[in-house]
């Protein structure tokens, strides 16, 4: 992976709490976690570990309750609105596990939606759409709706979608949870393949040991803290284990 030294996430003792009624959930207890630009880290964790919450920290989706999130120097919290939503459609790409794309709209449409938002041109966008689409093996799908389209290929728009405006970090959560292995396989090689082009970090909340083989290194959440960290040098020889873990 073209991974470089500069450092693009820095979490400092990031605690989220839920507060529901009388219940008080420590999602998040005092993570540390430092990600360079141009890395692919797994978060890895059970059900419920804190995955999801973490990710929305990083995507400037939600607050910590205690602790600081900087993408790239800037902590999240000293951001006006207006440069937390030019954050969130500019330099960070979203995927989800169930795609979340516009069910009325063309996969061209779904993609260009995020460049009109930033005012593009409509032509400029319409042949920018079709590259990225045309990049992730979808150029003769352009005109179909979601639902003309397999649960593949409809996480193939939304990476081409989170792609749009070239951000510097790619987002997925849980992206191939609703895929078959083969699908989800090939969903991961394009995640990583996206990474090696274009130099862009990813970091993903996954379940599926598939991730592994790309990441450089997975991060394993248990109870809202982080468990160990093991980079891509020392997973081949602890995968046994690794495969243990659900
Ligand atoms: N909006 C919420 N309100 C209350 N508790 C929540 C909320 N979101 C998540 N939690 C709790 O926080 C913990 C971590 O959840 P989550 O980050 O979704 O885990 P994961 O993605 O690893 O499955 C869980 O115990 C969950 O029940
Ligand atoms: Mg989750």
């Amino acid at each position: 992976m073209p991974k470089t030294d500069e450092i693009l996430i820095e979490a400092h003792e990031v605690e989220r709490v839920y507060k529901t009624g009388d219940t008080v959930v420590y999602a998040l207890s005092g993570i540390n976690l430092t990600v360079s630009q141009g890395e692919y880290v797994s978060l890895m964790g059970p059900s419920g570990s804190g995955k999801t919450t973490f990710f929305n920290m990083v995507g400037a989706l939600d607050f910590p309750t205690k602790g600081d999130v900087l993408l790239g120097g800037r902590n999240l919290l000293d951001l006006s609105a207006a440069e937390l939503s030019y954050l969130r459609c500019v330099n960070i790409g979203y995927i989800f596990q169930n795609y979340n794309l516009i069910e009325v709209f063309t996969a061209l449409d779904n993609v260009m939606l995020p460049m009109r938002i930033l005012g593009m041109e409509k032509k400029e966008a319409e042949q920018r759409a079709s590259d990225v689409l045309t990049r992730v093996g979808l150029g003769h799908r352009l005109k179909h709706l979601p639902g003309e389209l397999s649960g593949g290929q409809q996480q193939r728009v939304a990476i081409a979608r989170s792609m749009a405006n070239d951000p510097s970090l790619l987002l997925a959560d849980e992206p191939t949870g609703n895929l078959d292995s083969e699908t989800g396989h090939e969903i991961v090689q394009l995640l990583s393949e996206l990474s090696d082009e274009k130099g862009v970090t990813v970091v993903s909340a996954t379940h599926d040991h598939r991730m592994l083989d790309v990441s450089d290194r997975v991060v394993y959440l248990r109870d809202g803290q982080v468990e160990r960290i093991v980079s891509r040098e020392d997973l081949d020889i602890s995968v046994g284990s690794i495969g243990d873990e659900q």
